[in-house]
């Protein structure tokens, strides 16, 4: 392979040993990160498809709306660092840019903070359908159905080529979420569900929504509303991750976008992606003592034992997650204001942590606590149920979710999702019938 220099007309040039043929493919640039090969034409020119389970070095989409550097720690949304979104913005500020590109002027937020507001509420009728599931179903069970029923209440949004109707349903996508969530909550502590309020602030909605009951109101407390809202920054939007190419693959056949932000949180609930927060926390449960550590450590790196140490590594991060950094000291911060001084999970966590990063194995393969290390610990601070953790997740990066799905159909060079294999079954052969068997 030779790669032309001249950044301009930069080529790459593919010759094939076995025919002595060759043919040349651009080489792409985007306004950060490595430049890509555009191999569109390279099985009309080769015969050849490309190999590389888990996309590890496959650029699938053309994106403007999340650019991370993972060997820099850098995570920048239409070009603004995480640190500064999650030090001065607001969460509802963080989808409007996200979904706009820009940040909105004082006008265009508070327009865009009213749509929301007055989004939240469900139809009446979907409250029916949390009675069909078992008391003890996992909320994130419920989120992946409820979600997906979305798709049958509103049939405006089916014509996704019109702007407008996907706007809507993105507003109306992000409004809800935090309901849906509070319902599936109430529904498995046997409690009648709380309706939104529309004085409220989105992350002191959600909150009252979760811990509200009809004999007695949530106090909402300024500093766990704050933290809230900044979780939910962090969380919104991370590239082209498994739930958002997810929500893309689906998307890319012309599906409901209700329905494919239901196959994100589906793709959002395994422990390798967001479910690594209710599992970093039962992990820590298991751990038990600092004492135990060093062999749940071990553990970890036996290649014949099945554990790792959750909230550690990352695909794309080999330096350190910018997230955790905030998360880290927001847990302390937060703990701190609340006045809980002796929280033996952080101490645990901080520990494990200090082992695990002065450890060859976990230096070498470049394995730092990721964003799910430390949420967890906060989130039950603020006193939510571990169940509960993964769900969280979904409702911050449904913006994300929505922002990516609206950038794919608007892009010319969208196509359905179809990957090609690699076929290593029986070759042909002729059927033979059971009696001759
Ligand atoms: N504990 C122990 N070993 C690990 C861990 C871990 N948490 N993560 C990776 N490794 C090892 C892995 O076994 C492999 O070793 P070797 O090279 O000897 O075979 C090496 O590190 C490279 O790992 P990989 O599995 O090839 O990396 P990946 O990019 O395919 O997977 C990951 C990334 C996040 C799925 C993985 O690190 C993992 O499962 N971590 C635990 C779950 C977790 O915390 N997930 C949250 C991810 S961040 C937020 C989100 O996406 O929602």
């Amino acid at each position: 392979m030779s790669q032309d220099s001249a950044a301009k007309n930069a080529s790459v040039t593919i010759r094939d040993n076995t025919t002595g043929k060759e043919a040349t493919f651009p080489i792409l640039t985007g306004t950060e990160g490595p430049p890509v090969i555009d191999i569109r034409r390279l099985y009309a020119e080769t015969g050849y498809f490309t190999y590389d389970p888990g996309f590890v070095a496959t650029g699938s989409c053309e994106s403007a709306i999340t650019y991370i550097d993972g060997d820099n720690g850098v995570l920048l949304h239409r070009g603004y660092p995480i640190e500064q979104l999650a030090e001065n913005s607001d969460f509802l500020e963080v989808c409007y840019l996200l979904l706009n590109g820009e940040l909105p002027t004082p006008a265009e937020k508070t327009e865009f903070d009213y749509r929301i507001t007055h989004h939240t509420m469900l139809h009446e009728q979907l409250s029916y359908f949390y009675r069909g599931f078992r008391r003890d179903a996992h909320p994130m069970a419920i989120m992946c159905g409820v979600v997906g029923a979305l798709s049958a209440f509103y049939h405006d949004s089916l014509d996704i080529s019109d702007p407008r109707q996907r706007m809507i349903a993105s507003h109306r996508m992000i409004a809800k979420m935090p309901t849906i969530a509070g319902w599936a909550y109430k529904y498995s502590q046997g409690q009648p569900f709380i309706y939104p309020q529309n004085n409220l602030g989105f992350a002191e909605n959600f909150l009252r929504m979760l811990f509200a009951t009809p004999c007695e109101d949530y106090e909402i407390n300024p500093v766990i509303a704050k933290t809230m809202d900044r979780i939910l920054i962090l969380h919104a939007d991370h590239e082209q991750n498994a739930s958002t190419s997810t929500v893309r693959l689906a998307g890319s056949s012309g599906a409901n976008p209700f329905a494919c932000i239901s196959a994100g949180i589906a793709s959002l609930w395994g422990p390798a992606h967001g479910g690594a927060n209710e599992a970093v926390l039962n992990m820590l449960s298991q751990i038990g003592h600092t004492k135990n550590i060093p062999e749940f450590v071990e553990k970890a790196k036996d290649k014949d034992d099945p554990f790792l140490l959750m909230g550690f590594g990352h695909r794309v991060y080999k330096n350190f997650d910018p997230r955790t950094k905030i998360m880290r000291e927001t847990c302390h911060s937060v703990l701190k204001e609340l006045g809980i001084k002796d929280e033996p999970l952080l101490d645990l966590a901080m520990e494990l942590e200090r082992i695990a990063l002065e450890d060859e194995y976990f230096i070498e393969r470049k394995l730092y606590p990721n964003v799910d290390f430390y949420s967890g610990i906060i989130f039950q601070a603020l006193g939510i149920p571990t169940s509960m953790f993964t769900v969280l997740f979904a409702v911050a990066r449904t913006v994300g979710w929505i922002a990516q799905w609206n950038e794919m159909v608007e892009d010319p060079n969208q196509k359905i999702g179809r990957p090609r294999q690699l076929y290593t079954g029986a070759a042909k052969r002729e059927y033979i019938p059971v009696s001759k068997r």
